[in-house]
């Protein structure tokens, strides 16, 4: 089977090794890829935003899934516009894909099926949302509305940082905005959590621990994601058993009743607030680097389970998973995420052989005459697998210590509640 995957970041690479690994898998074709994928699949370089060209060099390759990796083609489109032409894809069509596309969306969805998240408002301008100040106590949550790759989301402390977060919002900072969505601040342990859903059954696909913000501590700026580790320390059978109850089912039949079941991963970012999960958002694809550490610890053959979600025979499946605990971290260009530097070298990557249990993730690269340049914030992901957090990530830190490359930084505490504790 000949398959195809659209994006370009260290989730993509992870996707395309555990596709390589299984048997069914004759090739597979990057949409554009990286300098890592580039190596295990077929780079293609075309505009992914433009879904003809996409369209066609998939029937002209005769691919036969297509992945989809990120989310804005899948908030664009892509899924509705590919399956017109009878290609099969892995990824929720426009309409589910509100679910990240549109944070009103989601909020209307889980006030309707009584999904516990955070209390909001929905204002179209300024003066309206004081209504909802005056009901509050500061910190107060200013969020935009469209996709905004992370921005978009103030925690304000007083009103001037609500007047300015509100103020960029209706500027247009992060796209024309109509609406302003304004919650309450919830105090609590953060935790992603996913499923696979193939529009008739759905499936755990496990759980994992994000660092987003750019400083040790959590301190700084947000940025896509600094390191992860799978599970989450928060994981349990309880409160799965309230994830799905509360959360997951009704959401999807919430979009059944929309007669638009949901197909593909879905990952709720949740707040565990004294043992009870509150949704913070939706995305309708992988975690980035969520993905990287959950794809290691599959037993299960991931292309056997993207060919049952499209055939709708996920029941049939049985998803297997390595007892191992996984930790990735994140090596970035310096001044990610604010201004950084594209295009250098990165030399001593072919000298740094993975062990067992190791895996390197590129993520913003390029190969050029067998040189690999960074081209982009988050350049290379470091996993390591292990019976314990605290040797994944030694292990994690010393595969980048070897590469010491002068251009790079990283967190040195992920993992740092379940490890240092
Ligand atoms: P979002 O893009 O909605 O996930 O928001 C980005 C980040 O802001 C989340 O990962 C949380 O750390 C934080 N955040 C968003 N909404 C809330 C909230 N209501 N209470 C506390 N933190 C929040
Ligand atoms: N790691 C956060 C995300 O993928 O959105």
């Amino acid at each position: 089977m000949k398959v195809g995957i659209i994006g370009s970041g260290g989730r993509e690479h992870s996707l395309c090794l555990s596709l390589k690994k299984s048997q069914k898998i004759t090739k597979i074709f990057c949409f554009p890829g990286n300098a890592g994928t580039n190596s295990i699949a077929e780079n293609v370089d075309l505009d992914v935003n433009n879904f003809e060209k996409v369209k066609n060099f998939v029937i002209k390759n005769n691919i036969e899934i297509v992945i989809v990796g990120p989310e804005k083609p899948l908030v664009e489109g892509i899924t509705d516009y590919l399956k017109k032409f009878k290609i099969k894809v892995f990824g929720p069509n426009k309409i589910a894909s509100q679910l990240e596309g549109s944070k009103i969306f989601t909020k209307k969805l889980c006030e309707k099926y009584k999904i516990p998240t955070a209390k909001f408002g929905i204002f179209k301008n300024i003066k309206d949302s004081e209504i909802f100040l005056k009901n509050s106590n500061y910190p107060i949550v200013v969020k935009a509305d469209g996709l905004a790759s992370g921005k978009g989301v103030f925690i304000c402390d007083n009103f001037e940082q609500y007047t300015f977060a509100v103020t960029e919002i209706f500027n247009g900072k992060f796209g024309e905005a109509k609406n302003i969505l304004i919650e309450e601040f919830l105090s609590g342990e953060e935790m992603s959590f996913f499923i696979i859903s193939d529009g008739k059954t759905y499936k755990k696909f496990g759980t994992a621990q994000d660092h987003k913000r750019v400083f040790e501590g959590d301190k700084g700026g947000n940025t896509g994601g600094m390191g992860a580790y799978s599970p989450s320390r928060l994981e349990n059978e309880i409160l799965d058993k309230k994830i799905l109850e509360k959360i997951i089912k009704p959401t999807l039949k919430g979009l059944k009743d929309l007669n638009t079941p949901f197909h593909g991963f879905l990952y709720a970012g949740l707040m565990i607030v004294n043992g009870e999960p509150f949704l913070i958002e939706y995305n309708v694809r992988m975690g980035d680097p969520e993905c990287q550490t959950i794809l290691p610890r599959l037993k299960t053959d991931f292309a056997d389970i993207v060919e049952a979600c499209i055939m709708q025979k996920l029941d049939k499946i049985d998803l297997e998973w390595d007892y191992n605990k996984s930790l990735c971290v994140v090596l970035c260009s310096k001044g990610y995420p604010e201004k950084f530097e594209k295009n250098i070298e990165i030399q001593n990557l072919d000298k740094i052989k993975e062990k067992n249990n190791e895996f390197i993730f590129h993520a913003g690269t390029l190969a050029i005459d067998n040189k690999i340049f960074s081209n982009g914030g988050r350049v290379l992901n470091f996993v390591a697998k292990s019976n314990d957090f605290k040797r994944c990530r030694a292990k994690a830190i010393s595969l980048i210590n070897d590469l010491d490359w002068s251009n790079g930084f990283y967190r040195k505490d992920i993992g740092y509640k379940v490890i240092d504790k």
